[in-house]
């Protein structure tokens, strides 16, 4: 088994991804998180919301709708842009994206290759680049049936729906393919009911939906993903400085959250990869075990781009006026834009390990796995065990797990030997197994198992607390 494999195996059984509608045979490009992974995917939210909003004072949060007006899509470019580039076979009918099946070919051509420096969005809005794209597949034959393609075609990517009864024209809408939007479109709203000045940020978590034309690799690209965007409104001639920033802060915000930095790094994007929107762009890639570095973040300097176009569309002025050097201006945007989904799986796939279990731990398995999740992530924080079912032991065991319950999600956990339950603890990345034994009965301490160096303290009931705050909060 590869990595992916054992790591989607291991997500579905122990409850934290399950593939969408999979009793019906699958809905392709759309996920089910499971009990742990709700649990961890809100972990991932409150950390980034943390750290973005509630830390700071210069941003607020908004939660805005999914479906919009039809005309925000106009203005901010989407209908006529946000398309890939597709090509279909003539005789098969399959579908794919045009760039990766080039893709596809070159590491054919180079198998030694094992990065992927593709940027994901907004392609074909260039009309030089379906050129290209046209070229490179001249004479390319379906890798399906060996039919012919098509030229490349664009694809729109948003999905659309009807508001109301009636199925027209008139009242077609879209489900959001980013939460920005819905932030430039608030940006007076918010302006005026806080009393933010710039630089200031909105920032909002929420889902977006895509019509991918080729979902794939697990988590990494889906249909149906959720997004943590900040819009950051400063004052032009700043911008640069404000890129600069956040590009570090939210590298350092994976790192500080357990992803290790020799797995993350940060790319800029050349010219001809920049979305329609932005003037200068950097990925945080991710080392994923499929095609190596990828973006997992996208932090764009989006210029005065949607306001200016939201301000033309509406009629309405969206400039900001800055009373101490009574400017008018209209602010420029920076945005760190991360995919919830994406981030999760980055968290997954970093956390897993494979180790040999020490002679003295036998009975803990060959091979143990365990995710060594920064106890922030982690779904179950902490696991707490009566050494064997014994009446005395289970009393103490569920009054400390009653006690824990109200503070975090933890597991209560009775049933199998003591190296067993350790062992399922650790699969699921739990941090810490507080076990109590006869001795607690005696000397009112029990014992705390740390997951990653196997280490047992004893530590006194009375103790706990703030023992447990300082390692888990
Ligand atoms: N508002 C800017 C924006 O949406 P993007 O690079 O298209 O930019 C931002 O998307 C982030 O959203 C990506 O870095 C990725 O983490 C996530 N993302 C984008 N498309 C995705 C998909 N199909 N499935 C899962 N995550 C996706």
């Amino acid at each position: 088994m590869d990595l992916m494999e054992k790591i989607t195996s291991l997500a579905k059984r122990r409850g934290f991804v399950y593939p969408g509608s999979e009793l019906y045979s699958g809905l392709g490009g759309t996920w089910d998180y499971g009990p742990l992974g709700v649990e961890m995917k809100n972990n991932i939210k409150k950390a980034w919301w943390k750290a973005t909003v509630q830390e700071r004072s210069e941003v607020a949060g908004l939660d805005s709708a999914i479906i919009l007006s039809p005309k925000v899509w106009e203005a901010s470019g989407h209908v006529s842009q946000f398309t890939d580039p597709m090509v279909d076979c003539k005789k098969c009918k399959k579908r794919y994206r045009a760039d990766h099946l080039i893709e596809e070919i070159e590491k054919k051509k180079l198998p030694s290759r094992d990065e992927e420096v593709v940027e994901e969005h907004a392609l074909a809005a260039h009309p030089e680049v379906v050129k290209d794209l046209n070229e490179k597949l001249r004479g390319v034959k379906c890798p399906n049936c060996g039919g012919d393609l098509t030229s490349v075609r664009q694809f729109n990517l948003m999905f659309k729906t009807y508001v109301g009864p009636v199925e027209d024209a008139s009242s077609l809408a879209y489900l959001r393919p980013e939460t920005a939007q819905g932030i430039f479109i608030n940006f007076s709203n918010v302006l005026a009911s806080s009393r933010q000045k710039i630089p200031f940020g909105i920032a909002q978590i929420g889902k977006a939906f895509r019509n991918e034309v080729t979902p794939g690799n697990f988590l990494f690209r889906s249909r149906e993903f959720e997004q943590m965007e900040l819009e950051f409104f400063v004052k032009p001639g700043s911008d640069k400085e404000w890129f600069n920033y956040w590009r570090k802060v939210r590298f350092d915000w994976f790192a500080r959250h357990g992803i290790r930095q020799e797995n993350l790094r940060l790319r800029d994007h050349e010219k001809d990869e920049l979305s329609h929107y932005a003037k200068a762009a950097t990925d945080v890639e991710y080392n994923f075990p499929f095609g190596g570095f990828k973006e997992l973040e996208g932090i764009a300097n989006r210029g005065d781009f949607d306001l200016g176009q939201h301000g033309q569309f509406s009629g309405r002025d969206l400039s900001y006026f800055d009373e101490q050097t009574k400017e008018k201006f209209v602010p420029y945007v920076i945005e760190p834009s991360v995919g919830v989904d994406r981030a999760f799986l980055a968290f997954f796939v970093d956390a897993y390990r494979e180790e040999k279990a020490p002679a003295a731990n036998k009975e803990e398995g060959e091979t143990r796995v365990f995710l060594a999740l920064d106890p922030k992530i982690a779904p179950v924080k902490l696991a707490i065990l009566p050494l064997v079912k014994d009446e005395e032991l289970i009393k103490v065991a569920k009054d400390l797990y009653q006690r824990y319950q109200s503070i975090w999600f933890v597991a209560y956990d009775e049933v199998a030997s003591i190296g067993r339950r350790y062992r399922r603890q650790d699969e699921i990345g739990t941090p810490y197994c507080l076990t109590v034994d006869f001795e607690t009965l005696k000397d009112n301490a029990v014992t705390l198992r740390d997951r990653d160096q196997m280490t047992q303290d004893r530590i006194k009931i009375e103790e706990l607390d703030n023992y447990l705050m300082t390692k888990i909060c």
